[in-house]
């Protein structure tokens, strides 16, 4: 799907709401195209799903380039946006075209996607303008939370909605094809999707969205000490994956795996040429 795609289905009134997922490698890259998702997300979160990093602050863009390339490699044929990680984008409009076009030519994404509102609105700008296809994001921002209040609701008071509200104009007047709306009241989601004439993609953000964003480990279950309030998983993976590994452990540790079906068997004659020059003594 295009860009140009993704923003007309704002303005389609038998659309199905956008479906994004993050994905941050090859295989299941894979399985995200197979199963028929509109949008691939590689998001900064894979620094705290896959790198180990406490926080996606850490996130360099060689990183994102890295886990890019994997995704396109697995699925050639969907809409990969890449995140533009911390530090990338904020100091110069010239920096952020230029982040932005490293994550399109050498991630071979087909659009990229940043953080923040009116703050931001000249950097969306200058990127649409060099012909890469932008989505915002607003709302609750993982790369600046720690100093704007935690990872918590965003837009609660009076004045934080009214401020997300310009964000999400500015956003939209910037030249964004989309924007997704992370962890703010469900009515004030309806009232911006309501508002903007390109599609809101929500993440907590209620069932009136355009789209819906998760990120695929939170999907699969793969951290069961997180559990968010927004959050549905579709399976336990973490505990599949646990059984899977302590069953294999036991088996080797057991001698029950391999039995001689796995081997391979050694010709009868080189066995016996083996023999004769001993090449069983130590
Ligand atoms: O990095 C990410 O995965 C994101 C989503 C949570 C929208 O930005």
């Amino acid at each position: 799907m295009a860009a140009a795609q993704i923003r007309a289905r704002k303005q389609d009134p038998e659309r199905d709401p956008l479906v994004m997922i993050t994905a941050y490698d090859a295989p299941h890259a894979r399985i995200v195209e197979a199963a028929g998702v509109d949008i691939i997300l590689v998001g900064d979160s894979v620094g705290t799903t896959l790198l180990g990093y406490d926080t996606t602050t850490e996130v360099t863009i060689e990183e994102i380039i890295h886990h890019t390339r994997a995704v396109r490699r697995g699925a050639p044929n969907t809409h990969i946006a890449a995140d533009l990680p911390f530090g990338t984008y904020e100091a110069s409009s010239e920096l952020a075209v230029e982040s932005a076009v490293r994550l399109i030519r050498d991630g071979g994404a087909d659009s990229v996607k940043l953080e923040g509102g009116k703050r931001v609105a000249e950097r969306i700008e200058a990127i649409t303008s060099a012909g890469i296809p932008v989505i915002g994001h607003i709302g609750l921002l993982p790369q600046t939370a720690a100093s704007g209040g935690g990872m918590k609701v965003r837009g609660r008071t009076l004045e934080e909605a009214r401020a997300i509200i310009a964000d999400a104009k500015a956003v939209s007047e910037a030249g964004a094809s989309a924007c997704v709306l992370e962890l703010v009241p469900t009515e004030l989601a309806r009232r911006i999707t309501s508002m903007l004439p390109i599609p809101t993609i929500g993440i907590g953000a209620g069932p009136h969205c355009d789209g819906q964003v998760l990120v695929i480990n939170d999907v699969l279950g793969m951290d069961l000490g997180f559990s968010p309030k927004f959050l549905k998983r579709y399976t336990e993976l973490q505990t599949v994956i646990l059984d899977a590994i302590q069953r294999y452990a036991a088996d080797v540790r057991s001698r029950a795996y391999p039995t001689l079906d796995h081997g391979f068997a050694l010709p009868g004659s080189v066995d016996e040429a083996l023999d004769k020059e001993g090449a069983t003594e130590a």
